[in-house]
């Protein structure tokens, strides 16, 4: 029977499953996997589900020539190195569309609470120091009416941008590596603009862009600088995009307003100067966190896996059409 593993603790559903198919090495107790034990468990297995803490690259794939498809259950895929999985000749694969309106509801949630102070003010009362109403007490910014800006129009930017136009009135601006097509951009009311009057524009800015080289500390100190001092900023792509260290010191001068982030750069570890800010909504990357959709999401994983080691074609293949040209 074909050998797979599991590498991170998921349903028992989605585990039973695959277990009609394959020969399951499960990861129940959820330790995460050093480089060399991730290796030492891939030795014989011809597929992994993955989540965005394993990392496949060149290394790790020369280790186990065995490997055949690396599911991610994730839509984000910066934990592999998708040239190597290619030149490797591994399939590998992400799970979109299935959390796009759950992630899209939450970066909406994040940029409100921001903008609001929903979770600054309750830090407040539940330190006791509520003692009485007043006319200035956590003024924020308003949302409906506002100004969004979007960085990275891909399906949960649309779903974000969708939010806001037509729920609450904003006027959305965007910027991304291409302009979406004219029929999204009418039904979402949205104009394309560039970083710099992106920056200068969004009362309130969402970050959806993917983690690469290029994306790294796309909003810096000399980014956060050209925002309006009432501006919010949310991100709800992956950390490394913010540098942390600018933001924390931009939201302690009130360059910026307010910020709400679920990802940080070296996460699960969250760089102290953020953690001191009270102006910062955080949140330990739950974006897709709904019951149903992270079921969703595993079963996407499995599908992949199922599909690609049984003869079949896997429904959302990131390095398909790249394995084909390479053949
Ligand atoms: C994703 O799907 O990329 C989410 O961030 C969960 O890792």
């Amino acid at each position: 029977m074909t050998a797979i593993l599991v590498s991170r603790a998921v349903f028992a559903q989605t585990l039973q499953r695959l277990r009609t198919h394959f020969e399951v090495d499960a990861n129940e107790d959820d330790t995460i996997f050093s480089r060399a034990q991730l290796i030492q468990r891939l030795q014989g297995k011809a597929g992994v589900l993955t989540t965005g803490s394993e990392r496949i690259d060149a290394q790790v794939l020369a280790a186990c020539p065995q490997l055949r498809v690396v599911a991610n259950m994730a839509v984000g895929y910066n934990n592999f190195d998708i040239a190597a999985c290619t030149a490797a000749g591994v399939l590998a694969t992400n799970t979109p569309d299935v959390l796009t309106e759950t992630t899209a509801d939450f970066g909406f949630a994040l940029m409100m609470a921001a903008a609001r102070r929903i979770t600054e003010s309750e830090h407040f009362l539940r330190r006791g120091e509520w003692k009485k109403w007043c006319y200035d007490m956590f003024t924020g910014s308003d949302v409906h009416g506002a100004t969004l800006g979007i960085l990275g129009m891909g399906r949960i930017g649309q779903g974000i941008a969708r939010r806001g136009a037509l729920g609450f009135g904003m006027t959305v601006i965007y910027h991304n590596r291409s302009r979406v097509a004219p029929e999204i951009e009418r039904a979402l009311n949205a104009r394309y603009v560039d970083k710099a009057e992106l920056l200068a524009q969004a009362d309130h800015l969402v970050l959806v862009v993917p983690y690469s080289a290029q994306s790294h500390h796309a909003i810096g100190a000399a980014e956060l600088a050209q925002m309006k001092p009432t501006a919010t900023l949310t991100n709800v792509a992956r950390g490394g995009i913010v540098d942390d260290v600018a933001l924390a010191q931009a939201l302690r001068e009130g360059r910026i307003a307010a910020a709400a982030l679920d990802v940080f750069e070296g996460e699960p570890t969250v760089h102290p100067d953020l953690l001191t800010v009270p102006n910062i909504v955080l949140t330990p990357h739950i974006a897709s966190a709904t019951g149903a959709t992270r079921r969703a999401m595993a079963e996407l994983a499995a599908d992949n896996l199922i599909a690609a080691l049984t003869g079949g074609t896997a429904p959302t293949p990131i390095n398909a059409a790249d394995l084909l040209r390479r053949a």
